[in-house]
């Protein structure tokens, strides 16, 4: 038995778009976290958890925060030399600077060591679970895997699947990608904390044909879920429509495939319509926000308001290598920033729940990691409030504005955490218990 001490905080439902209903989280100052197993056995007051586990090994973190690692839901392994790439919109982004570097990935020297460095970011900014697209290469996906699994990682990843529309040496064969994907899901489905997804990466560069067999096997596998990229840009949404006229949206083309319901998660979403957002939320399909990737590649404002109002599960994307930055903090600043300029707003509260539970929820895997319950993975990170000077002096003041009192500071330091944090702010990262990273 391991006990974490610190200040434990994790929610337990969505905050809503408001202050924060305060049933839907829990702030424990002086709190802990007893693991034992890899797994969370109980969280509350250090008191009450030193007493009733006196033998316990003790890991002090002061007043360091303990929260579930992130969980990112849109990421790209294969665009770890994309980011930062300048001054294109979306489909001049990808001809000019993603093809190309993804090609690389055909060289599984190279995958095996982008995939290598990509993990390490993860770990260095607090990001615990992904969800991840490789590139159109079997090994590039066989490398994601076993990477993950070499890091013990709960990670959904599937073979990027492309036939149509895009450079030669990015195309699927004649089968379509179809014997790669199931020899994928043969290795690696449910393997270890390993989940297969498939992964057409978008409407414009898979043939109906690509799409329906993908529909086929999702029917026929079980807990095989979608994802792929929807309404992210004007141009790639009047594309979209043009390759395919019968459909009634963007959204309606993977319906008509049989690739929406549970566990199925699209990136973006920023032009859908009352009625997509209808379908997603009877069909149980959640959508990535992914503000910084959005900002960065001048797509356009995702309504978070909307969606959720419509019942739709939304999770947070960093979607590097179109999002500039991997920490979820800075993309939780993104979000922010997004919101506000729609006249919506972002709790602390509900940020971090982005971060964590509702990524757990978007890719369905809320019964194992996104929180505290007991019994869930044990992947956790910690914070420290005091990474910055910047950081230091706000999280500080804050504190003795409210006479000392942590619990009543707790949403002026979380939102600080949420516009100022970045990987500066992650002082280790845990997996199953285990620590995976410290800052050096
Ligand atoms: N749409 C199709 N491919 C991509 C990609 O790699 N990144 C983003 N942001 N959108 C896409
Ligand atoms: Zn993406």
């Amino acid at each position: 038995m391991d006990l974490h001490l610190g200040t434990l905080f994790h929610c337990l439902a969505d905050p809503g778009p408001g202050p924060g209903n305060p049933t839907a989280w829990e702030f424990i100052p002086q709190g802990a976290l007893a693991v034992e197993a890899g797994r969370v056995v109980a969280r509350g007051p250090a008191t009450v958890l030193t007493a009733r586990y006196p033998d316990a090994r003790r890991h002090d973190w002061g007043d360091d925060l303990i929260v579930p690692g992130f969980v990112d839901t849109h990421i790209h392994a294969a665009q770890v030399d994309v980011i930062a790439s300048y001054g294109a919109q979306l489909l001049d982004w990808l001809e000019r600077y993603t093809f190309p570097e993804e090609a690389c990935f055909a060289d599984p020297a190279h995958a095996a060591a982008a995939t290598a460095f990509f993990f390490d970011q993860l770990a260095a900014h607090g990001t615990t679970s992904a969800c991840i697209f490789p590139t159109v290469h079997e090994g590039a996906a066989e490398a994601v895997f076993a990477e993950a699994a070499r890091r013990r990682l709960r990670i959904v990843c599937g073979k990027v699947g492309m036939d149509r529309l895009c450079p030669e040496a990015l195309r699927d064969g004649p089968d379509r990608g179809r014997a790669a994907t199931e020899r994928l899901i043969a290795r690696w489905h449910g393997h270890d904390r390993l989940r297969y997804i498939l992964t057409p990466r978008f409407a414009a560069t898979s043939t109906p044909e690509q799409l329906a067999w993908m529909g086929q096997l999702r029917r026929e596998v079980p807990g095989l879920a979608v994802q792929s990229h929807v309404a992210e840009n004007r141009a790639e949404v009047a594309w979209v429509q043009e390759l395919y006229p019968e459909a009634r949206s963007y959204l309606d083309v993977y319906e008509r495939h049989g690739l929406l319901g549970p566990g199925c998660i699209y990136a973006h979403g920023i032009y859908l319509d009352d009625a997509d957002r209808a379908r997603l939320a009877a069909t149980g399909t959640a959508l990535a926000f992914c503000p910084s990737s959005n900002e960065f590649l001048g797509s356009g404002l995702f309504d978070l308001t909307r969606a959720r109002e419509a019942g739709v599960t939304v999770g947070l994307g960093s979607d590097v290598g179109a999002g500039p930055a991997y920490s979820l903090l800075r993309t939780l600043a993104s979000a922010y920033g997004v919101l506000q300029l729609q006249g919506q707003s972002l709790s602390p509260w509900r940020g971090f729940y982005l971060a964590t539970l509702a990524g757990a929820q978007a890719l369905g895997l809320e019964g194992q990691i996104g929180n505290f319950l007991p019994g869930k993975e044990a992947d956790f990170v910690i914070l420290d409030p005091a990474a910055t000077p910047v950081l230091a002096r706000r999280t500080s003041r804050a504190r003795e504005r409210a006479g000392g009192d942590l619990a009543a500071a707790a949403g002026e330091i979380l939102f600080a955490l949420m516009l100022l944090g970045d990987d500066r702010a992650v002082r280790a990262t845990h997996i199953l218990g285990e620590t995976i990273y410290r800052r050096p």
